[in-house]
């Protein structure tokens, strides 16, 4: 809420009507993010008619057109018979226009999905200019809890309302978001979240970019569904049998590498970076990278720490982590980092340079490319330190490395132990090799997990 009580101009009051929840929740954390505005959410048409039959002083209607029990033009139809000023927004991704003439039916302004928010922004501007300024005046603003379990992760605190001017914090900074959390709030029938409105664009900006990552390969067709190749398909079943990997974490983890894949193939200056991660065979790193994004899901889900975009960054950072390696010259000591010694002393000044520098060349090529979720490059970055601080390139300590990205070098110390001894593998060896490096923090959490799981 405002310390400033005395707000000169009014607020103006916007009505977003769309039945994808995800779209719903990026309007609305937009639009808060950007104006001084109060925001009403309805999930379909119906429910905005209801809204309205109640309530009908709003400014703005932003509807999708498509959506069940009412659509975005009867929606308008309903709007106009009330005869307000009320400007209403049509999103859609096909031009209804023609349809709605026939009816006599004009919306203000009609925006394309799913890349609207220019558009949007104009469509406002246009309508609002003498209604507003464009900066919010409350101090937070909200998002769904359901929105903050897909996401993940918040790299700001959450608070939750006490009353109407007093939030406490609930959650910190990069706190993850699992099944765990949403479950503790819904029982406490929580259903939005605070976050502080100086974050807010930023904020927006990188949920908006992970929705453009995941919905750009939303609609692949099935024959592009099936690029996870042979080879790579039995090495899951190999790994299922000793890891115990459900058929649900088997389908989704294919479902979101092949997404990163399409995304990362998608531009010209990544598709290279892709060398270690699907060329066939003769490159251990292949395997290497095909291989992890299942182990990083399954520990995320053990962890409760899934969602779909944590299950996205790992695909990602999976496909890329890498991707600057030779695997002539780097993939043994890359599958063994005791090895790292030998390293200096076998290779190359250079050679050696490059391999100690590997994770932020691959994090470098991540962060140029704009399609893929935040966070990925410093995954990648980090996938060589380790919780005691003699990783390698910065030799972090577990308070400095990401949760996610402690779930993700615990994935590759494990694939890199089971590609160390094939066969041979028991998760109990494992462990207990790792029991005193995984000293503490998450990597701790993790350990802890993994010997009650025992998977
Ligand atoms: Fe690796
Ligand atoms: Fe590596």
């Amino acid at each position: 809420m405002s310390e400033n009580h005395t707000q000169t101009q009014p607020r103006i009051r916007i009505l977003i009507v769309e039945d994808e929840p995800e779209l719903l929740d990026l309007t609305s954390l937009f639009l808060q993010s950007e104006f001084n505005a109060e925001i009403i959410e309805a999930r379909h048409g119906l429910e905005a008619k209801k809204i309205l039959e109640l309530d009908p002083h709003f400014n703005i209607v932003i509807s999708d057109y498509n959506m069940p029990e009412l659509d975005g033009g009867e929606l308008l139809s309903y709007v106009r018979s009330l005869a307000l000023p009320i400007q209403f927004i049509l999103v859609s991704a096909v031009d209804h226009s023609k349809a709605l003439k026939l009816k006599n039916l004009t919306p203000d302004a009609t925006i394309p999905k799913p890349i609207f928010i220019e558009p949007l922004l104009r469509a406002i501007h246009q309508f609002t200019d003498h209604l507003i300024t464009n900066t919010p005046t409350e101090d937070y603003i909200s998002a769904s809890i359901d929105h903050l379990f897909r996401f993940g992760s918040v790299p700001y605190p959450l608070f939750a309302q006490l009353t109407d001017r007093k939030f406490v914090k609930v959650l910190h900074e990069n706190d993850f978001f699992g099944t765990e959390e949403l479950e503790r709030f819904r029982k406490k029938k929580i259903t939005h979240l605070y976050i502080e409105t100086k974050h807010s664009q930023n904020f927006f900006k990188k949920q908006m970019d992970a929705f453009l990552a995941l919905s750009q390969n939303k609609n692949l067709s099935q024959a592009e569904l099936t690029v996870v190749n042979e080879h790579i398909s039995s090495v899951v079943q190999e790994m299922s049998l000793i890891f115990g990997f459900s058929k649900e974490l088997e389908f989704n983890t294919k479902k979101t590498v092949d997404q990163a894949y399409h995304t990362i193939i998608s531009s010209p200056v990544m598709k290279g970076a892709l060398k270690n991660s699907r060329m066939p065979s003769g490159n251990p790193l292949v395997l290497h990278s095909s291989r992890l994004p299942y182990l990083a899901n399954h520990l995320i889900q053990i962890m409760g720490w899934n969602s779909e975009t944590s299950a996205l960054k790992m695909a990602f950072a999976s496909l890329l982590h890498d991707a600057t390696l030779n695997h002539q010259i780097h993939a043994s000591y890359e599958f063994d980092p005791e090895l790292i010694e030998t390293a200096k002393k076998e290779l190359s000044v250079d050679q050696y340079h490059h391999f100690i520098n590997h994770p932020l060349k691959a994090a470098e090529v991540a962060a140029q490319f704009g399609g893929i979720p935040s966070d990925v490059d410093t995954i990648i970055a980090q996938h060589h330190e380790n919780c005691m601080g003699t990783g390698f390139p910065y030799r972090l300590n577990h308070t400095r490395i990401a949760p996610l990205s402690c779930a993700f070098i615990v994935a590759h110390d494990i694939l890199c132990y089971y590609e160390r001894v094939g066969d041979q593998f028991k998760m109990e060896n494992f462990l207990e090799l790792k029991q005193d490096q995984y000293c503490a923090g998450h990597f701790r959490r993790i350990l802890l997990e993994l010997i009650f799981t025992k998977k």
